[in-house]
């Protein structure tokens, strides 16, 4: 575990001690990044994500009443509620606590007492939201014997992001979970069936540049988007019968497809059908550490997600944009559901000071804000985590 990592843990360990004496149980879910397969997941398709050193601690232990004493700690609030109260609220950070409850929808809970705190950046598109509701799925399943698998709790933890309020698909709590270091993670989100792919980078390394630009999923077009694409479906499916979700139809289908869907649909199509094709594409790269391929692979991606699905916005735009300029700098994208949040970036080597400085100044100088690099070191999920 890096240092920094080391002295969160401690840092959350000391105050769940002040507050509540001994923790029983500890959980690090991790963030994530994705290399490249967005907006795919509740389409069926493919995705290549992996866990990052960043996340989240939680501490907990029973405290034999009916009652949950939440603590977050880094931003010093509080908040005490029973399992009948999770039915009613539905605001703020506590509502992913409320919802994995509801999500489990099982009785024999007794109160804990939990205090939470890491370092991911809130609506930056690296799931600071599924980290909470996996972290807190996982715990309660170790500390109650629940006896839910795997699987069963990626299923648990993304309802409880849906019941939030974002009808998001599996790709982050099945990246915060099931992650191995140094692997990213083929997810077919068709039949949940994966292959752990071997993240050599040789000296290349991926890193993020958060624009800053807090997003909320809820209040934005990711919903509208999901149902744009089943909407598309339903009209495929008129003349395709074979065709249950977008992930059924590949590149040589579009040509028939683009006669009856109006623009804004067949883009919003084309844009998945070319991710999952990515995705593939980008694997091999991989494999053959072709990372040219693979950095042209996440430009491409990017200008589809701004020109086609139309989740990119202004800040990240000029980012990736920017980042191009930058020879050594393979490929750039926005990461995640857009609107605002970061890019990921593949470098060759690693960003010169110089560089970032006058980053800093031109994007000041344009937005009034700063962004933030983020190095990202792969990492274990939750249940891999020693
Ligand atoms: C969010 C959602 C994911 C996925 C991405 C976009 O992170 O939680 O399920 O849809 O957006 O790829």
């Amino acid at each position: 575990m890096p240092n920094t990592m080391k002295h969160i843990k401690n840092k959350i360990e000391t105050i769940f001690f002040q507050k509540f004496g001994t923790h029983e149980i500890m959980i690090f879910a991790p963030g994530r990044a994705n290399i490249i397969g967005e907006h795919t997941d509740y389409n069926n398709g493919f995705v290549l994500p992996f866990a990052i050193s960043q996340g989240v601690f939680l501490f907990a232990s029973k405290n034999n009443t009916n009652i949950f004493n939440i603590y977050a700690a880094d931003t010093n609030e509080f908040t005490s509620f029973n399992l009948d109260a999770a039915y009613i609220f539905n605001y703020g950070w506590e509502k992913y606590f409320h919802q994995s409850l509801l999500a489990l929808n099982v009785n024999g809970f007794a109160g804990i007492n939990l205090v939470f705190g890491g370092n991911l950046p809130i609506g930056a598109g690296i799931s600071s939201s599924s980290a909470i509701t996996s972290g807190f799925i996982v715990l309660l399943n170790a500390l109650f014997n629940l006896g839910m698998d795997a699987a069963t709790m990626v299923d648990k933890a993304s309802e409880a992001e849906v019941g939030s309020g974002v009808r998001g698909g599996i790709m982050d709590q099945f990246t915060i979970i099931n992650s191995v270091q140094n692997n990213a993670i083929l997810l077919d989100c068709r039949d949940n069936s994966f292959q752990y792919i071997e993240l050599h980078l040789e000296d290349n390394n991926f890193f993020l540049i958060n624009t800053n630009v807090k997003h909320s999923l809820v209040h934005t077009d990711y919903n509208n988007r999901r149902a744009e694409c089943e909407k598309a479906v339903g009209l495929i499916s008129r003349d395709y019968k074979n065709i249950g979700s977008l992930r059924d139809l590949s590149l040589s289908d579009l040509p028939s497809i683009s006669l009856f869907l109006e623009d804004k649909l067949f883009n919003r199509v084309s844009f998945v059908v070319e991710e999952n094709n990515r995705v593939l594409l980008a694997v091999k790269a991989l494999k053959e550490n072709q990372y040219t391929k693979l950095g042209a692979l996440l430009n491409e991606s990017h200008d589809g997600l701004s020109h086609k699905y139309d989740v990119s916005c202004e800040e990240l735009d000029w980012l990736v944009k920017y980042t191009l300029d930058y020879e050594i700098i393979l490929g750039s994208r926005m990461m995640g559901g857009g609107f605002g949040g970061c890019t990921i970036n593949l470098i060759k080597g690693y960003p010169d000071k110089n560089w970032i400085a006058k980053l800093n100044n031109d994007y000041f100088e344009r937005f009034g804000l700063y962004p933030t690099i983020i190095p990202i070191q792969s990492s274990n999920g939750i249940l891999n985590f020693k």
